[in-house]
C-alpha cells in the first residue's frame, strides 16, 4: 500500500466471504472478487458480464436489508459524522450511501477511507441495512438504505478536480470551455449520462425500426471526392499523388442514390457528415444523420415512414404518443404566416399583410415599397409595449441586416399609439390595423415594408426575438412536452443569385421538379416547385429530403442549363452519376434527419454540443485533445504540402 491508499484492500476477517479471493498487492484493477448475485438482476433477463459488482448503485431497496453486496464506483461525496464516515458511492446508474464504522476496521484502514478524495474509484462490500429512523433521503431511489462497509478496495485515487461534478447547481454554471477541456469529468454528470443514454437508445430504436421496415444499413465511404456545392468541405491530401485530395462527405447523398441504381431499394445509415461551415448551437463540423433512401416511392411514402419512425422514437425516449399524420404547410404559407421556412407554431404572433390597406398611403415608406413591387406586413407582439430602447435597437439592426432602412413600430400604452409614424396614418388605415391585429393596450406592433421575401424574413426573425423576450419576462410559457411537427413542402426548386447572375439549387441539384412544373424549367425557372420536403419541430429543421431526378437528361439540363456548370466540369464532378443513371435508375427519393438535433430536442438541450460526447467549440476546436494541431515538417513533406501562411494557434 502506498501513502495514497492505492491498492488498499481491506477485508473484515469475520466477514462471510469464502468466495472472496484477494490477491494483495496485485494490480488493483485485476483484484479478483467473485460474489454470487444475491439481489435481483440489474434488469430482468439481463446479466452484465465480468463485472465485479453485485448491484448497481441505483438498485438497493429496503427489501435488500441483511444482504451482503459489492458495489463499485466513484466517491461522490463524503461526510464525517459522529465518528462515522458516510461515502455516497456513484456509478453510471445512481448513488448509494455507504457507511464506514471505525469500530469495524483497523484505525489505519479507516484513515485511508477518511482521506479519499472525491471521485476516487473504490469497490466496497458490506451489508445492506435500512437507514435509521429520520435519516431517509426520499430524493434518491436508494435513499432508504445504506451499506455498512465490511471490506473495500481503492481502485484508483483522484486528484482535486478542476470543477465539482457532485453538485448539479455548481456544475451547470461551470464555463463551457472548462467543461469541454475536461469532457470526461463533465460526462460524469448524471444529466450528460442521461443524454448519451437517450442517444444510444434512440440509435438502437431507429435501427430496429428501419430493419422492421425492410431497410439495409449500408456504410458509405468517408474518404470521398470533392464536389464543391453547399458548405465548404474538409479536404484530405493524397500522399500517393501530389496535388490530389479526398474530401470528407457533407452527406452520403450521391452514394445513396447510386445504391438505388444498384437495386438496394431501401437504404439507411447513421452516417457521419462533415461540413466546414460557421458553427452555431445547432451545427457542428462533424455530425450524424439518419440517412434514408428508397426506390419506387413518392412523397407520401417518405412522410408515412418518417412519421412512423418519429412516433417510435418519441415513445422510446419520452413515452409520449405523438399524433400523426403531421400537418403540412407550403413554403409560401410558412413565409407568409411565420416569416421562416421552419416555423415554430407553438405560439401565434403571426405575420399579417397590409399591402392593400397601404397601397395609396400618404406614408411613403409603405406606399413606396408597395409601388416597387413589395409588400407591407406587421406583427403584434402582445405585451411588449414596454420594450426597451436597446431591444428596439436590436430589432432595428435585424431589419437593417436584411437591407431595410429601419423598423417601424407602434407602442400601445396608456390608451395611446406611441409612434413617430402614426401621424401619417388615415383613419381607415388605423381601423384596419386595429381590427386585423386585434390591437389592445400593452401591444407592440412592428412593421416591415420590403420585397415579399425580405419583409417576411425580417418579421420572422423579429417574431422569434420577441418570443424570447416574452419568455424571459414570463409572459410566454411553452410546454416542454409540446412538440409541433410540420412538413414544409413545395419549396421553389431554384433561387437566383444576383451577384453570380445564375440560378442555384434551393436544396441540392438532385431534387426533382414537381411533375407539372417541368415544362417551366426552360421558360420560367422561378416558378418551378421542387419535390422537396423538410421536417420541422418547434422551429427546428430536423431533416430534409426530396424525390430525386432519375432521368439523366433532366439531370443534365439542371446541371448545365440552369446551374450553368460547364459540361466538362459536370463530367468531372458528376459524370459517374449521369453514367450510372443510364443503366436503369429506378425512381427514388429520400431524406436525412439531423440525429444530433433530434437528440437535443428529446433531451431539451439548448445546444447539440450537450448530446455529443466530444463536440467541438464554435471555432471548431476540440479543447480536450487540442485539435486541430500542427503537424511535423516530415508529415507535410510526405503529403507534398507547403504551409505558406504563418501558423497561428487559436483557442
Ligand atoms: P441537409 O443538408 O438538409 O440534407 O441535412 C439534413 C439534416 O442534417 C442536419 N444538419 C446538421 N446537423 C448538425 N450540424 C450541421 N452542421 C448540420 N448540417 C445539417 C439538419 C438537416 O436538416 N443529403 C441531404 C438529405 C437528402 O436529400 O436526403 C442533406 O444532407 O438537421
Ligand atoms: P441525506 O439526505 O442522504 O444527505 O441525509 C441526511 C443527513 O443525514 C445527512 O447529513 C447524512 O449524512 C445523515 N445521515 C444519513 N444516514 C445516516 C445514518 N445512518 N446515521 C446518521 N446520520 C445519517
Amino acid at each position: 500500500m502506498n501513502t495514497r491508499g492505492e491498492g488498499v484492500q481491506y477485508r473484515v476477517p469475520r466477514a462471510l466471504c469464502s468466495h472472496l479471493t484477494f490477491a494483495l498487492n496485485s494490480a488493483p484493477s485485476r483484484a479478483t472478487l467473485r460474489l454470487p448475485r444475491t439481489g435481483g438482476k440489474t434488469r430482468p433477463g439481463q446479466e452484465f458480464y465480468d463485472m465485479k459488482r453485485t448491484h448497481h448503485c441505483n438498485e438497493l431497496r429496503a427489501e435488500h436489508a441483511g444482504q451482503t453486496v459489492t458495489l463499485t464506483g466513484w466517491v461522490h461525496s463524503r461526510r464525517d459524522l459522529g465518528g462515522l464516515l458516510f461515502i455516497d458511492l456513484r456509478d453510471r446508474e445512481g448513488r448509494t450511501q455507504t457507511v464506514f464504522d471505525p469500530a469495524d476496521m483497523p484505525k489505519e484502514i479507516f484513515e485511508v477511507a477518511t482521506h479519499l478524495h472525491s471521485e476516487s474509484v473504490i469497490e466496497i462490500s458490506g451489508k445492506v441495512r435500512a437507514r435509521p429512523a429520520g435519516t431517509n433521503n426520499d430524493k434518491i431511489p436508494t435513499g432508504h438504505v445504506e451499506v455498512m462497509v465490511q471490506s473495500f478496495t481503492v481502485l484508483n485515487n483522484a486528484e482535486i478536480l478542476p470543477f465539482p461534478v457532485d453538485d448539479p447547481e455548481i456544475a451547470s454554471k461551470v464555463n463551457e470551455e472548462l467543461r469541454l477541456q475536461y469532457r470526461y469529468l463533465d460526462l460524469r454528470r448524471p444529466e450528460m449520462i442521461r443524454n448519451l443514454r437517450v442517444r444510444s437508445k434512440v440509435a438502437i430504436a431507429t435501427r430496429s425500426f428501419m430493419d422492421e421496415q425492410g431497410f439495409l444499413e449500408v456504410e458509405t465511404p468517408t474518404l470521398f471526392k470533392s464536389t464543391p456545392e453547399g458548405a465548404r468541405e474538409f479536404l484530405v491530401p493524397n500522399r500517393r499523388e501530389p496535388g490530389t485530395f479526398y474530401a470528407l462527405p457533407q452527406s452520403p447523398q450521391q452514394f445513396k442514390q447510386i445504391l438505388m441504381v444498384s437495386g438496394i431499394e431501401r437504404y439507411f445509415q447513421l452516417a457521419r457528415c462533415y461540413r466546414d461551415e460557421d458553427l452555431r448551437a445547432d451545427r457542428q463540423p462533424e455530425f450524424t444523420q439518419v440517412d434514408i433512401e428508397m426506390s419506387f416511392i413518392d412523397r407520401e411514402d417518405i412522410y408515412a415512414l418518417i412519421e412512423g419512425l418519429l412516433k417510435k422514437v418519441w415513445k422510446t425516449a419520452l413515452n409520449i404518443d405523438i399524433p400523426t399524420p403531421f400537418k403540412r404547410i407550403s413554403f409560401e404559407e410558412a413565409l407568409n404566416r411565420f416569416g421562416i421556412d421552419k416555423p415554430d407554431t407553438r405560439f401565434g404572433m403571426e405575420l399579417v399583410d397590409f399591402t392593400e390597406e397601404f397601397r395609396a398611403s400618404t406614408f411613403k415608406v409603405f406606399s413606396g415599397a408597395i409601388a416597387s413591387g413589395g409588400v407591407v406586413k406587421a406583427i403584434n407582439a402582445r405585451g411588449l409595449a414596454g420594450a426597451t430602447q436597446g431591444q428596439l435597437e436590436t430589432m432595428t439592426e435585424t431589419a437593417k441586416g436584411f437591407g431595410a432602412k429601419g423598423l417601424a413600430y407602434i407602442k400601445v400604452e396608456n390608451g395611446e399609439w406611441k409612434s413617430p409614424i402614426v401621424k401619417f396614418f388615415s383613419e381607415a388605415e388605423k381601423a384596419a390595423l386595429t381590427s386585423k391585429l386585434a390591437i389592445q393596450e400593452g401591444d407592440l406592433i412592428l412593421f416591415a415594408a420590403d420585397q415579399w421575401l425580405n419583409a417576411c424574413e425580417i418579421l420572422g426573425k423579429i417574431r422569434l426575438y420577441c418570443a424570447d423576450v416574452l419568455k424571459t419576462q414570463g409572459k410566454l410559457t411553452l410546454d416542454p412536452k409540446q412538440f409541433n411537427f410540420l412538413w414544409v413542402i413545395e419549396f421553389p426548386l431554384l433561387g437566383f443569385d444576383r451577384e453570380m447572375n445564375r440560378w442555384y439549387s434551393s436544396h441540392h441539384p438532385f431534387t426533382a421538379p414537381v411533375a407539372d412544373d417541368i415544362s417551366l424549367l426552360k421558360t420560367d425557372p422561378k416558378r418551378v416547385r421542387g419535390q422537396h420536403y423538410d421536417i420541422v419541430v418547434n422551429g427546428v429543421e430536423l431533416g430534409g429530403g426530396s424525390i430525386r431526378i432519375h432521368q439523366p437528361d433532366v439531370q443534365k439540363t439542371i446541371f448545365e442549363e440552369l446551374l450553368q456548370i460547364p459540361p466538362d466540369e459536370t463530367q468531372s464532378r458528376f459524370g459517374y452519376m449521369l453514367e450510372a443513371f443510364k443503366y436503369g435508375a429506378p425512381p427514388h427519393g429520400g431524406i436525412a434527419l439531423g440525429f444530433d438535433r433530434l437528440i437535443a430536442i428529446l433531451c431539451g438541450a439548448s445546444s447539440i454540443r450537450d448530446v455529443i460526447a466530444f463536440p467541438k467549440t464554435a471555432k471548431g476546436v476540440c479543447l480536450m485533445t487540442d485539435s486541430p494541431s500542427q503537424v511535423t515538417p516530415r508529415q507535410l513533406r510526405d503529403l507534398h504540402i507547403e504551409v505558406k501562411a504563418a501558423v497561428k494557434k487559436e483557442g
